[in-house]
């Protein structure tokens, strides 16, 4: 089940976020993005446990999607795809949508759940992230 999170459910996002990522993001960042114009979150939970979440900002006809990640027992069950779907779904009310994002070049894990959902590669930045990563930019119209 996806619900939609409101800034009371920013303890939840932070325990989810440090999960899956080495600089979490703490519980009022997320309260602070969540009390911002165009900001939505769900989240996919089963029998109230969460198991993932996403975050998205959007503009007009454009969505980014900030931020992500889904509980590391819970991965390759299909959660991050639904997600995706999800956000599409209620973002667009029937008009087209372009969803983007920032991925770190070497994250094969998002990279393959975004091409498999129908994201392609539009943008390069170098050296984005930390240590010098580099990051791509990925689109979907839906
Ligand atoms: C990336 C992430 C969100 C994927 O979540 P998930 O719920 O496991 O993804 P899904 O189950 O919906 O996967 C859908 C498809 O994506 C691809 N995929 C997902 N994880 C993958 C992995 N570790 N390696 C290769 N392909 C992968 C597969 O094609 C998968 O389909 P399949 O399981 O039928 O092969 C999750 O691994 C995560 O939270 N990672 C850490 C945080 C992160 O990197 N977030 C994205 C930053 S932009």
């Amino acid at each position: 089940m996806i619900v939609g999170a409101m800034p009371q459910h920013a303890e939840v996002l932070a325990v989810l976020h440090k999960t899956s990522f080495t600089a979490p993001w703490q519980a009022k960042e997320f309260e602070t993005l969540l009390s911002q114009p165009g900001v939505a979150a769900w989240i996919s939970q089963q029998d109230d446990v969460p198991m993932g979440f996403i975050l998205v900002r959007a503009v007009a006809d454009e969505a980014e999607i900030l931020t992500l990640a889904v509980a590391p027992e819970q991965r390759r069950k299909g959660v991050a795809q639904r997600l995706l779907q999800h956000t599409a779904d209620i973002l667009r009310e029937g008009r087209p949508i372009r969803l983007f994002l920032e991925v770190a070049a070497d994250n094969i894990a998002a990279r393959t759940l975004y091409m498999r959902s129908g994201f392609a590669v539009t943008g390069e930045r170098k050296g984005y992230y930390a240590g010098g990563i580099d990051a791509v930019t990925m689109t979907r119209t839906f």
